[in-house]
């Protein structure tokens, strides 16, 4: 695959498709600029070699047609703080006045396309859409990682129309970490899965089942798969219909040799709110009016050793419900543990990075995943059509 580097880009109108969907309080203020920044090498790689940069991203999911709540404007002033150029926010993303401006665009400064998803044809992949968008620029770069698991118009409609479709410098990077991580690890390989529910992650747990050398499982899924081998998990989050799914799993991964960590301990209270009555019980003795919320020290402990000798850690999922401080210390001290670890660390998914974020850990991983979807997607072991089309 080509690379942007192999690319002459002076004097040429560049189509970028990043992924600029941050989170936005009620003032409609970005509460994380993370995508922004990770978008922001490649904007200036581009800019500094004369391209003149064209960039289209969506917003949250507005239905096919304009909401003002999801305008890119406060990305469009962001972006022009963190890359250092002026950016002009075009009226929409296709139509006439957009082409005027494209048209007229000087080196040294950037185009960002109002949302993409206030048209419908961007999740319906329309050529019509697809064609109009794809006029704007006579080079493609895909650097929406985050987005490749999408088959939506600007992802595969728009670079199947460009003879040059490059990936950006954070797609190769997302895609180089995925590589080393779990194509071709370095072993051992542990990976960690948390979050609610299994059902979720079934696709995740196959795939997951034939490459791990060692599986971390914590969050409510945890639950499940306890219960599935008899414990009596009180009033806990479980999913009864996935028991033989579960007991199945856990038959593949003992046979293949992959060891398998379950809680052993939990923090119970008898509902999430009723943080008072919260504490810590082996997994033997969950008290019947209570549920299991984290997963308790003794747990903390287990899972630390069990990552210290892996050469290669992926992490997906809390261990509890952290967004509540009494139920937050089994995620917060495998942040911990994952930032004193020796192996290679990939992390992943929405909840997981903000957990980080919050405790200001960033630096202490090899690599964070801008992904949610797009990083569960390569867990399960699927292609991104937004990359292979880069091809
Ligand atoms: C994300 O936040 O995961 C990406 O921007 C994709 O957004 P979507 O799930 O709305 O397609």
């Amino acid at each position: 695959m080509k690379t942007l580097r192999d690319i002459e880009l002076k004097g040429k109108k560049i189509l970028i498709r990043a992924d600029l969907n941050v989170p936005l309080n009620d003032d409609l203020e970005i509460t994380d600029n993370n995508r922004i920044k990770q978008f922001v090498p490649t904007l200036k790689y581009i800019l500094e070699q004369g391209g003149i940069p064209i960039v289209m991203s969506h917003l949250g999911s507005p239905k096919g047609q304009p909401d003002s709540k999801l305008s890119l404007k406060p990305v469009a002033l962001a972006l022009e703080q963190l890359a250092g150029a002026p950016v002009t926010l075009a009226p929409d993303c296709i139509g006439s006045s957009v082409q005027t401006l494209a048209d007229a665009l000087e080196p040294g400064t950037v185009l960002l396309l109002e949302n993409l998803r206030f048209h419908a044809g961007e999740k319906a992949n329309d050529p019509e859409f697809a064609k109009n968008l794809a006029a704007l620029g006579t080079v493609y770069v895909s650097d929406a990682f985050a987005t490749a698991h999408r088959e939506h118009a600007s992802m595969v409609g728009v670079p199947k129309l460009f003879q040059e479709r490059v990936p950006g410098f954070l797609m190769q990077k997302e895609m180089d970490y995925y590589e080393k991580a779990l194509v071709n690890p370095e072993r051992p390989l542990c990976v960690i899965l948390g979050g609610a529910k299994v059902s979720s992650k079934l696709n995740t747990l196959v795939s997951i089942a034939e490459k791990a050398d060692k599986l971390i499982i914590g969050g409510a899924m945890a639950n499940t798969f306890l219960a599935a081998q008899g414990f009596q998990m009180g009033r806990s989050l479980y999913e009864s219909e996935l028991f033989g799914t579960c007991i199945e799993l856990l038959g593949k991964l003992a046979r293949r040799g992959c060891q398998v960590y379950l809680p052993v301990d939990f923090r119970v209270a008898e509902s999430p709110k009723a943080k008072s009555g919260a504490r810590a019980v082996t997994a033997q003795e969950i008290p019947a009016d209570t549920m299991a919320l984290d997963i308790g020290p003794a747990t903390s402990l287990l899972y630390e050793e069990a990552i210290t000798n892996a050469a290669t850690i992926v992490w997906n999922g809390p261990m509890g419900m952290f967004e509540v401080e009494e139920f937050a210390n089994g995620t917060t001290d495998l942040i911990r543990a994952l930032g004193s670890a020796h192996g290679l660390t990939l992390v992943g998914g929405g909840d997981t990075d903000a957990a980080i974020h919050q405790m200001e850990l960033e630096h202490k991983f090899d690599y964070i995943s801008t992904g949610g979807g797009a990083f569960l997607s390569l867990l399960e072991g699927k292609s991104l059509p937004g990359f292979t089309v880069l091809e």
